[in-house]
């Protein structure tokens, strides 16, 4: 909703001054011309920060209120819950016995987040506000650990938390909790960013990548070596011989000779004076 109130380019249109707010609701039909729906449901919708709402029905849904509170459509069994489970598990792919950190632990996403994690055998640590939101997090969803990111040693306390690092960490705020996260994470952890509220209303660009573009252009950054993939290694010999052989794949040798000029052609190389791959002809 923040970045709706700003000119700034994003997934979703900008709310225009003078037009109601936009937000998911769950509301009372109560006046209806539509036969998919009676005077009395109750519907899920998009109706915004208004009394009443007039829909030509798109996009709303009717909800059982037998089958559970129906402000859970709006929560835990709503666009909150589904954007944990799909962002965990899609993204965050965890694993039994790996850490899943969250951000915003006690609240709508976050706290599914960590419950899932449970469920799917992982220790679950929360990042979260205060100590009545920590325990919260701790005593009434059962995450193993939280940790207030307020007090000036958090980053100690939440080192503490992962002993064996992170694996996942569920990107819910970005800014501190994020340059706290980030030496903790373990080797190949996984990082679904999906939101970054601390930064919501900067007015100057947060130094480093520019994470806002990562989320709203859904952007895989992933780290590797090439070892990683050892067992493309046959593949690869295949595919690049033919290439090479056919002429499709060029390259080009930038050959300096005796191994004396070594020295000389690697400091060239790193003030780019070699033009193709480097090789020093020793004999
Ligand atoms: N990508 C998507 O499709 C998608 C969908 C839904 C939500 N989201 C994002 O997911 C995140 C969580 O959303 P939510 O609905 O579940 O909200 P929420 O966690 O219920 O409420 C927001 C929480 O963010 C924390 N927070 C606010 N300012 C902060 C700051 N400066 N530094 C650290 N934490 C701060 C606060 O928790 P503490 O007091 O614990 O710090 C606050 O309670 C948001 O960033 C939201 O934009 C993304």
């Amino acid at each position: 909703m923040r970045g709706r109130m700003s000119a700034a380019k994003s997934y979703a249109k900008p709310v225009e001054v003078g037009e109601p707010m936009v937000g998911g609701t769950v509301g009372e039909i109560v006046a209806s011309r539509n036969a998919k729906f009676a005077v009395g449901d109750i519907v899920l919708g998009y109706g915004g920060w208004r009394d009443y709402a007039l829909s030509g029905g798109v996009g709303v849904r009717k909800l059982d209120p037998a089958a559970a509170p129906v402000t859970a459509a709006l929560g835990v069994l709503g666009m909150p819950g589904m954007t944990a489970y799909a962002g965990l598990l899609e993204i965050g792919r965890p694993k039994p016995g790996e850490t899943v950190a969250v951000a915003a632990a006690s609240g709508a996403v976050g706290s599914v987040v960590g419950q899932i994690a449970k469920i799917r055998g992982c220790r679950a640590v929360g990042i979260a506000g205060g100590p009545d939101k920590c325990r919260y997090v701790v005593e009434e969803l059962g995450f193993d650990a939280c940790v207030d990111h307020r007090p000036p040693d958090f980053a100690h306390q939440l080192e503490a938390a992962c002993p064996a690092g992170i694996d996942v960490y569920f990107e819910n705020v970005g800014g501190a909790v994020q340059r706290a996260v980030w030496p903790l994470l373990y080797d190949f952890a996984r990082i679904p960013v999906c939101g970054l509220i601390a930064q919501y209303s900067a007015t100057t660009p947060t130094p480093g990548p520019d994470m806002f573009s990562m989320l709203r252009k859904r952007l895989t950054l992933r780290g590797f070596i090439v070892t990683d993939f050892a067992a493309k290694e046959a593949d690869f010999l295949r595919d690049a011989g033919d290439w090479a052989r056919s002429g499709r794949l060029k390259y080009r040798e930038d050959v300096v000779e005796g191994l004396e000029n070594a020295p000389a052609a690697f400091l060239g190389l790193l003030a780019g004076k070699n033009f193709g791959k480097l090789l020093v002809k020793v004999a």
